[in-house]
């Protein structure tokens, strides 16, 4: 990397901080020895002006709404390409080719079965528990049944943890989803793609045949690679964080799914469903744009607003086309949450308040009704986020711990508690 240098002035000193510019986007003021020459820290709480990393994986550009996934625009790969294409693409670099697409096929749907003492696992749980909250549990203990592929310095035991984790993401996922409704596990099936092969998980039943609509299949295949990566997230953060400690794969990826389930998150989802429920009609659009635009009301409309996006989210447009598609094949003619959506939508767009803050419809405004549509219940939509983004995550933690610099994540702080003072006895309290 080429680029110029800031000066600093602090403590009557001047401070050289090199400038670094990527392939695209802003440049970055290396801080790294700034303590070390300065004695001062920077400060960004929430890391809206911070680069916690080197990537080659995923490009934003909020203002222009572009989203390229190794320089691949999602448009072109939500249209164009098959889920565990795009996973190869974010692992590796490159789109595959014919070999390597059958070679990565073949491996991940021969890892998607689970140890089959997992399902005892299931059984502790309430048929009630959120399953957010399974998946944060299962996911965890696969480093309890995969010990060969928990060594973190072994190139081959990452690709084996890297290839089971996208391959049993969907069966843990319809194995959740099985449970909360009491029906029994369905296998997965080696003769249906990734896709459809959920869909048969979550909705065939035992004693009858489930015939998988392709329609249906593509809009969920759909659905997966628009979740698939998007640059530092905040799970994707986690994960990377959790990774550098150099923890297993299992643990990292089961950290990334507790953090995406946060309603400012992968949770908005099924949060802006319930909020599109609770406004009810079309006519109660207005009472609810007042409360999110009251600073003493702590409520947003969900599925508004992006830190990066200040500008349309490219994936919310591709959103909302599949939940029309899928809406007409499943011949729902007249959805009143869309019809609600799609006026929220509209009145959002010309309101004062939404524009100043740029606040457009994310990837999660549309997602719900869509899932909704397919036959999942709200509590199964961040399961789908997270089944989808397991990959990103496992691209982002693949590529930090290739990374010979890579050392643990150990933020400081700016302490404003109490200065040192000695212990009172409590009688003298
Ligand atoms: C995802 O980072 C990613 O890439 C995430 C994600 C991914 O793929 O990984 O894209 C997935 O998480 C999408 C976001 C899903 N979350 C929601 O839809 C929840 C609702 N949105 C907000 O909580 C919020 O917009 C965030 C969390 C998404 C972004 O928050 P920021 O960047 O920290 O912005 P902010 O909270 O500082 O808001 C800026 C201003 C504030 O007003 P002021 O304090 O300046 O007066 O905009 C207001 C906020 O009050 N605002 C909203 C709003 N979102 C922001 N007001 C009403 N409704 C909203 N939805």
């Amino acid at each position: 990397m080429t680029g110029s240098t800031a000066k600093l002035e602090l403590g009557g000193k001047t401070h050289e901080l090199n400038v670094r510019s990527g392939t695209l986007g802003p440049d970055v003021i290396d801080i790294a020895s700034l303590y070390a020459s300065t004695g001062a820290f920077t400060y960004d709480p929430g890391f809206t002006s911070t680069a916690s990393c080197e990537s080659e994986i995923t490009y934003i550009d909020g203002d222009a709404g572009v989203l390229l996934h190794r320089g691949y625009p999602i448009e072109q790969l939500a249209e164009h390409g098959d889920f565990l294409e795009i996973c190869y693409l974010l692992l590796y670099g490159d789109l595959p080719t014919k070999a390597q697409k059958e070679d990565f096929d073949y491996r991940v749907t021969h890892h998607t079965m689970v140890h089959e003492q997992m399902t005892k696992f299931f059984t502790g749980f309430r048929r009630d528990a959120h399953p957010m909250a399974v998946m944060c549990g299962v996911v965890g203990a696969l480093a309890a049944f995969y010990h060969d592929s928990i060594d973190i310095s072994d190139p081959h035991q990452r690709m084996v943890a890297s290839i089971r984790l996208i391959a049993k993401m969907p069966t843990i996922a319809a194995m959740a989803y099985k449970y909360h409704i009491g029906q029994p596990f369905m296998y997965p099936k080696n003769d249906l793609n990734y896709a459809a092969n959920f869909l048969h998980m979550c909705f065939a039943v035992p004693c009858e045949d489930y015939k998988v609509n392709p329609i249906l299949a593509r809009a969920v295949e759909r659905i997966f690679i628009l979740h698939a990566d998007h640059e530092q997230n905040a799970s994707t953060s986690t994960v990377r964080l959790a990774g550098s400690s150099g923890t297993n794969p299992f643990a990292c990826i089961a950290a990334g799914i507790a953090c995406l389930w946060g309603p400012a998150h992968g949770g908005a989802n099924e949060a802006a469903l319930n909020m599109l429920a609770e406004i009810g009609h079309v006519d109660r659009i207005p009472e609810f744009i007042n409360r999110a635009k009251d600073r003493s009301d702590p409520f947003r409309l969900m599925g508004f607003g992006h830190r990066v996006y200040k500008n349309y989210d490219p994936r919310a447009k591709i959103m909302q086309q599949t939940a029309h598609e899928v809406l007409g094949e499943l011949g729902i003619k007249d959805d009143p949450l869309l019809d609600i959506a799609i006026e929220l939508e509209k009145i959002a767009l010309t309101d004062e308040y939404f524009i100043e803050k740029k606040l457009y419809p994310n990837v999660d405004f549309y997602s719900g009704i869509t899932l909704k549509a397919l036959g999942f219940p709200t509590t199964m939509f961040t399961v789908l986020f997270a089944l989808a983004r397991t990959v990103g995550w496992i691209a982002q933690w693949k590529e930090m711990i290739e990374d010979p610099r890579q050392k643990i994540g150990r933020p400081r702080q700016l302490y404003t508690g109490a200065a040192q003072r000695d212990y009172t006895p409590i009688a003298k309290r």
